[in-house]
């Protein structure tokens, strides 16, 4: 027997369901906020994700699936879908368009990590992204959105945020930063004196106990950030406050990926264990540019479908469709063309064996179907079908034509 690859899974029986209606609430949602569909390939150039994501965070550091192809181009399987809506959006010039742009989309990435509960080598993100829009009411907007989705699937979060500033306050930040570590570097442990010299501000989300301790007296963007970022961030509380939306602000928040800058957040849940990261995203205003575009503000984000898998609470099942039935060898050929006319309008399971009553009602209700028609000896001879509404229990015998 072949199994899957260490890190992935399939997705079959109930799991599949659960994606699948994921993905419709995200898409009708993202629908209303004025998003449409993008579809971008799986994989990439590997320089893409170097330019956008960046050589020192992990994700491309470590966790690529990069090969060469038979062409010999170094080729990369997405490890996230941000970058390549970038490309495309370049690509087919939209960023010379004057109207705003805004896409979601659905599909696998690919992150060689050490897989545990809640994180695994293909995984599945429902992204959107937003295009042409500087206001910081737009990263209130794409906040509200995400929770308005997750709380269409009945699933609770914690928000954090924080902002990253942008090119006139994080450098000065930066070197501040570095001055602080480079005091303290003797304790911090292996990753983070790398850091220090790669990209210091990944030192703030260090795991480990000893660096957070000493990162206490760190310090703080948010304390530094220049007037236009200052005033940003304190409109987006403001905005959260008076809508409801609980956050908290997490000034060593800094993401894993180095396109961000302004606001920057992760939606988590407490209840599924240390893979708590549900949602993240943030603003990335200089990546169109960085990708050989036009200067175009961008914000947006993705969920780990995978992550919020056990959370969502489905809809009660309704019956739905037919079952069609026959319980004598000879009537089953005249279920067909029943069977296709309903298929026009409704779904319809066909019983390609001659069964008797009970086990044909059986087999309607594990399919939950709402109607039962079956045909017996009687039925055949008068050209009839027996019909059973199984939510209000109504039956009756009709002609077959008028069925
Ligand atoms: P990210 O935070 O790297 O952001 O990933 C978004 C979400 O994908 C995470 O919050 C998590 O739920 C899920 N995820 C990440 N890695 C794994 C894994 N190994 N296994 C299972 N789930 C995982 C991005 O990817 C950005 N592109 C988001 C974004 C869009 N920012 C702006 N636009």
């Amino acid at each position: 027997m072949i199994n899957p690859l260490r890190g992935m899974k399939d997705l079959t029986f109930e799991e599949s369901e659960r994606f699948i209606y994921i993905v419709d609430t995200a898409t009708t949602i993202a629908k209303r906020y004025g998003y449409s569909y993008i579809e971008t390939p799986i994989l990439e150039e590997t320089a893409l994700f170097k330019r956008s994501v960046g050589e020192s965070s992990d994700i491309v550091g470590k966790e690529m699936y990069q090969f060469e192809d038979k062409g010999g181009n170094d080729v990369c399987m997405r490890p996230e879908g941000t970058a390549g809506v970038v490309r495309a959006f370049v690509h087919a010039k939209l960023d010379r368009q004057p109207v705003k742009q805004k896409f979601y989309y659905y599909g696998p990435m690919f992150r060689y990590e050490r897989p545990q509960k809640g994180r695994l080598r293909e995984f599945h993100q429902f992204g959107c992204e937003s295009f042409g829009e500087g206001s910081v009411y737009e990263d209130f907007t794409i906040i509200t959105m995400i929770s308005q989705i997750f709380e269409a699937l009945g699933i609770g979060f914690d928000l954090q945020i924080n902002s990253l500033g942008c090119t006139t306050c994080m450098p000065p930040y930066k070197q501040n930063l570095v001055n602080f570590l480079t005091k303290i570097k003797s304790e911090l442990c292996e990753d983070c004196n790398r850091r220090i010299g790669t990209n210091p501000i990944r030192v703030l989300d260090c795991k480990n106990q000893t660096c957070q301790s000493l990162l206490v007296n760190s310090p703080k963007l948010i304390n530094n950030l220049c007037n236009e970022c200052d005033t940003d961030f304190n409109k987006l509380i403001v905005l959260l406050d008076k809508s409801g939306i609980k956050y908290e602000v997490d000034t060593n928040l800094v993401r894993g990926l180095d396109y961000y800058n302004k606001t920057a957040f992760e939606f988590v849940s407490n209840d599924i264990g240390s893979q708590s990261a549900i949602a993240g995203g943030g603003r990335y205003d200089k990546l169109v540019e960085f990708l050989e575009g036009k200067p175009t503000p961008a914000v947006g984000f993705a969920i780990g479908i995978e992550r919020i898998m056990e959370l969502v609470k489905m809809p009660d099942v309704v019956r739905g469709g037919i079952y069609l039935g026959a319980m004598t060898e000879d009537a089953i050929e005249k279920l067909f063309s029943i069977a296709t006319a309903k298929r026009k309008e409704t779904k319809v399971t066909l019983e390609y064996n001659s069964k008797g009553f009970k086990s044909h009602m059986k087999g309607a209700d594990k399919v939950n179907a709402r109607y039962v028609v079956l045909i017996g000896e009687d039925e055949l001879a008068n050209g009839t079908v027996w019909v059973k509404d199984l939510a209000s229990k109504e039956e009756k015998t009709v002609k077959s034509e008028v069925f």
